[in-house]
């Protein structure tokens, strides 16, 4: 038998505090100008105090799966990105499995900071298609505001907390649908670890025994999310044989707008057929592109049989596309 993954469901959540660029500007020498004309960002949803990033995931699994309608025994396999983890250890995944009273199957995070979502759809896809999962919660969940140093204007500024699901569904591929399936078309990963100091935590478990903070070379992580985001939306096309005039939604990673202005633009894709949550929810690394599907089909923007294409690039550097017909 062969399986396709099919996206049955999406929720998102995010925390009751909101902080705007000019709050910001009370604590940091910034401006709403100078934060808006560099990324597009308006304001940013705060976790609060004690507020953990399995609280932010579970409210959008729990959405999720009242969307698709699923109960959690249904569920045997949860791949949560998050570059925030309640713990070093276990995984937020399977704090999230308990929550939900998921007892069987299998719960893991995976690791690609704002790539994280792709990432994770990516290797759901491939337990779907290997024929060892039924039923997958997906969630990109996060509470960057964690790792921020508060005082370093450049980087406090950029990012929010938030989360996304999905719920992804083996369904299996006949004959008929081979032509035109509904579901994930390909995924495409990569990584390259030679710019690791471009974009890291000064800390870890095994470094300095803390988490550290968020440090990055953002001139430098522009130029490089340009050139590949650019170049792994060309290979999910070619791999499909698509072109891009057949993209109903850009859903991209939300990180600068004008990064994303780029892709769209050598896409040749007009600013309406781009997803935009940026000037509310500002960077929530893996947790920004389930955040903007989900209320581009809340909204009713994306609709059955739309072709969907989801990229991303984070700290790694680590990139990659998704490329869904709905
Ligand atoms: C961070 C970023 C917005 C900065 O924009 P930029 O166009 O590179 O910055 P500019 O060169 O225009 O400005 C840099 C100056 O602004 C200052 N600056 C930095 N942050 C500032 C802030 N919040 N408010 C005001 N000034 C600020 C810097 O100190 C620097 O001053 P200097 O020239 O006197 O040294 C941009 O590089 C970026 O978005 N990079 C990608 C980041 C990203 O997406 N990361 C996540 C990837 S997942």
């Amino acid at each position: 038998m062969t399986f396709i993954s099919r996206i049955v469901g999406s929720g998102s959540y995010l925390p009751e505090k909101v902080v705007t660029n000019d709050d910001l500007s009370k604590k940091v020498e910034t401006t709403d100008e100078w934060i808006t004309s560099r990324t597009g960002i308006k304001r940013r949803h705060i976790a609060a105090e004690g507020e953990t990033t399995s609280d932010l995931a579970l409210k959008a699994a729990r959405k999720a799966m009242q969307d698709a309608g699923v109960s959690a025994d249904e569920i045997d396999l949860i791949v949560v990105g998050t570059t925030t983890p309640d713990r070093t250890f276990p995984a937020t995944a399977v704090t999230i499995q308990a929550k939900l009273g998921v007892i069987h199957g299998a719960a893991f995070d995976v690791q690609a900071v704002c790539s994280g979502f792709v990432y994770a759809m990516s290797v759901v896809d491939g337990f779907i298609k290997a024929g060892q999962a039924k039923t997958a919660l997906v969630i990109g969940a996060e509470t960057m505001s964690r790792l921020l140093d508060w005082e370093d204007r450049a980087t406090c500024v950029l990012f929010g907390d938030g989360a996304g699901a999905v719920v992804i569904k083996a369904v299996e591929l006949k004959n008929g649908m081979k032509n035109h399936p509904h579901g994930i078309l390909s995924t495409h990963i990569h990584s390259d670890g030679r710019y690791e100091e471009l974009l890291y935590t000064d800390g870890g478990p095994s470094s300095t025994g803390d988490a550290g903070h968020l440090r990055m070379e953002g001139k430098e992580v522009f130029k490089h999310a340009v050139t590949n985001l650019a170049e792994v939306v060309v290979e999910a096309l070619e791999k499909n044989g698509l072109s891009a005039s057949d993209i109903d939604w850009l859903v991209p990673h939300q990180a600068n707008k004008r990064i994303i202005d780029s892709t769209a633009k050598k896409l040749k894709m007009p600013r309406e057929k781009v997803i935009l949550t940026i000037e509310d929810h500002a960077n929530t690394s893996a947790a920004s592109i389930p955040l903007a599907l989900d209320a581009a089909r809340r909204d009713g923007r994306i609709k059955d049989g739309d072709l969907i294409l989801m990229e991303a690039m984070g700290g790694g550097l680590t990139w990659g596309a998704v490329l869904v017909r709905w």
